[in-house]
């Protein structure tokens, strides 16, 4: 496997791209190809197998395209299946997990909240990671179903969405919560609204630089950093040499819109965008 290799990167939308913005930061000379999935999405309200179905072809999408590495952006795919597709393919594959310990760890109230999709909170992967911790302080789980649409539809300054996030972090602080996990890769997009609800004494965990952190080490143990492009430039001002490309297996001009918006397009580096399927 070659290090110029790319990294594959996927979830059922958008989400995923706050996870290849933190590996974009992390490893600015790493290739990137992202899928988001939004002809199947939410994947948040899907059995598990229909979600692994979906991880199986654009996987295959993946290593066809001769990815050295995939990172599975999405905390529902991951929880749903990850340890599957792990035993069918031998290249390093990175999960996103609830934050729940960081959480836990954070925690002065000794109450923490998780917001995710209905599915995250449903898997006995979750409920594993839950237990874990069960006796160090009161998880309380706030599934979040009619979040990811919203965000998908970009409508993040609505009346819409504050009612929206109202409705599921006010029952959390009423409970206590001082630390929510972002539990879902899209809701990363909209953590200063829900900073902005749970006011300054409570604690935001986010994974997506953990993420990236974990692939770093996984690239470097597999001898798999890229190289090449290193240049004192690119040190000096992080700037990113390498292509990023894009695939939907929804609407291209509605994902060529959302990258605009959440891409940037300063760094907006779409060398293609195909439809998937
Ligand atoms: N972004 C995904 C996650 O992290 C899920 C979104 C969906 O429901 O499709 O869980």
């Amino acid at each position: 496997m070659a290090n110029s290799a790319a990294i594959g990167i996927f979830d059922s939308g958008i989400g995923g791209l706050s996870v290849a913005r933190a590996i974009r930061e992390l490893l600015p000379n790493e290739s990137l190809i992202y899928v988001a999935d939004s002809g199947h999405a939410p994947y948040g309200e899907k059995a598990d197998d229909y979600i692994y179905q979906r991880m199986l072809h654009i996987t295959r999408h993946l290593t066809a395209a001769g990815v050295k590495a995939i990172v599975v952006a999405c905390n529902t795919a991951t929880t749903a299946a990850i340890a599957k597709l792990r035993a069918q393919y031998p290249l390093p594959i990175i999960g996103v997990e609830p934050g729940v310990k960081p959480a836990v760890l954070a925690s002065k109230s000794g109450v923490v909240g998780v917001l995710a999709t209905p599915r995250t909170l449903l898997t006995p992967a979750f409920a594993t990671l839950a237990q874990r911790y069960a006796n160090q302080a009161k998880v309380i789980l706030q599934p979040c179903p009619q979040l990811v649409p919203l965000i998908e539809a970009l409508d993040f300054s609505g009346n819409k969405m504050q009612a929206l996030l109202q409705s599921y972090i006010q029952p959390l602080l009423a409970q206590g919560a001082d630390t929510l996990v972002l539990g879902c890769t899209h809701y990363n997009f909209v953590a200063d609204l829900i900073a902005g609800i749970a006011g300054p004494d409570v604690s935001i965990i986010r994974t997506e630089m953990a993420v990236a952190r974990e692939l770093q080490r996984r690239l470097a143990e597999a001898g798999l950093i890229n190289t090449d492009l290193i240049t004192p430039d690119l040190i000096n001002k992080g700037t990113a040499k390498a292509a990023a490309i894009f695939y939907t297996s929804g609407n291209t001009d509605i994902f060529n819109t959302q990258l605009q918006c959440l891409w940037g397009s300063a760094d907006l580096r779409v060398t293609d965008c195909k439809t998937l399927l």
